[in-house]
């Protein structure tokens, strides 16, 4: 091997090491973390210090763009409290921190120097940026995705975890379909009856997390129940066309659209940070 072919084989490496170094960093949030977030936390303590944040950058450079000192010193003093808390909630996260700047920024404001002031809390507001292309959407997903590992639904007074009644719902389904298309009308009947059943029960499941009736009403409410109106009708009729229209619209409009608010992101979250 020559001198210049092992020297590029060794370079090769270490770019795949880094790589693989800032993948793991990525997707490794600190613990800590965790302790501002519910439930660990009454309230959502980091989300709401960081909208604070965002208020209090806006309020400063509108003041700045203005020359109105005392509202840049009002919003700036704000601001670089909350700034400089972070490290404090999450020590781990101290090295994304501009502190620095943060002191910088305080003496310029000390100093009334409005062109340093300006230019110094968009550094600020470029730190805020490399935080959150590493970590923001990592948050999101861990501590303010849906789980439903511990929702279950409660049917004819059996209660069934949320995880396992879905592969009877998705059973249920394929039922009333390869009956109606072997056309074995009673057995298509008695399946869409289950299906209805299984839909009320898991239904009454959303309210473990929804206090308000409408995410239910989106998914299940009277649209979905017009559209089982329609299947049976066709199951009745012994309309294998549009029995089988009927059941596509079903399986979108309610399984579909709610995977798209709920499973998806449940499913990345799982993949990412396992399942607890
Ligand atoms: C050390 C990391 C870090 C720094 C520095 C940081 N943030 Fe954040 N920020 C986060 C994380 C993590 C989230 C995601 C929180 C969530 O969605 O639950 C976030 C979310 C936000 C959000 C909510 C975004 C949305 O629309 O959902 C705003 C607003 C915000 N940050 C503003 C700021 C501002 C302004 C600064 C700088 C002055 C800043 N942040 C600095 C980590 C950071
Ligand atoms: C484990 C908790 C949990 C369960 C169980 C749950 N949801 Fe949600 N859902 C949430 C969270 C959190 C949001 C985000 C916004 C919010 O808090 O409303 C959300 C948002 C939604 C939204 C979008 C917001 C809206 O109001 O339209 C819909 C639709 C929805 N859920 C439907 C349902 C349905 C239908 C069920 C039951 C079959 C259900 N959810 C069960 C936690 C849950
Ligand atoms: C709350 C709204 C919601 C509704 C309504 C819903 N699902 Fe789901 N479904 C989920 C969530 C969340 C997951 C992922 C659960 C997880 O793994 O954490 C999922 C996962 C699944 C899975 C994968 C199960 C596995 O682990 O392999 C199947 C199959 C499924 N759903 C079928 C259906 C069918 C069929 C319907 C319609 C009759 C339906 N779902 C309606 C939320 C919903």
């Amino acid at each position: 091997m020559s001198r210049l072919h092992r020297c590029l084989m060794l370079l090769t490496l270490a770019l795949f090491s880094c790589q693989a170094l800032a993948q793991e960093q990525a997707n490794t949030l600190p613990d800590s973390l965790g302790k501002w977030y519910k439930p660990q936390n009454k309230r959502q303590v980091w989300l709401h210090t960081m909208f604070a944040m965002r208020r209090e950058l806006q309020a400063l450079q509108e003041y700045a763009d203005e020359g109105d000192l005392s509202g840049v010193k009002k919003w700036s003093d704000k601001l670089l409290k909350h700034y400089r808390h972070i490290p404090e909630m999450v020590p781990e996260w101290q090295d994304e921190l501009e502190l620095e700047t943060a002191t910088d920024l305080e003496q310029a404001v000390a100093n009334a120097d409005l062109p340093r002031i300006k230019s110094l809390s968009r550094d600020l507001a470029r730190s805020c940026k490399g935080c959150h292309r590493d970590f923001r959407v990592l948050a999101a997903l861990r501590y303010r995705t849906a789980v439903f590992n511990d929702v279950m639904v409660s049917e004819n007074g059996q209660q069934i975890k949320f995880l396992d009644f879905k592969h009877e719902l998705i059973r249920t389904l394929n039922r009333i379909n390869i009956s109606a298309e072997d056309a074995r009308w009673d057995n298509a009947t008695t399946a869409v009856e289950q299906f209805e059943s299984k839909l009320d029960a898991y239904g009454n499941s959303c309210a473990s997390c929804h206090d308000d009736k409408e995410p239910r009403e989106r998914i299940l409410g009277a649209a979905t129940a017009a559209g089982l109106e329609h299947l049976k009708q066709a199951i009745k009729r012994q309309d294998h066309k549009d029995t089988g229209r009927s059941l596509g619209e079903t399986a979108v409009n309610v399984c579909a659209r709610c995977h798209g608010v709920h499973r998806t992101l449940a499913e990345i979250r799982q993949q990412l940070f396992g399942a607890d």
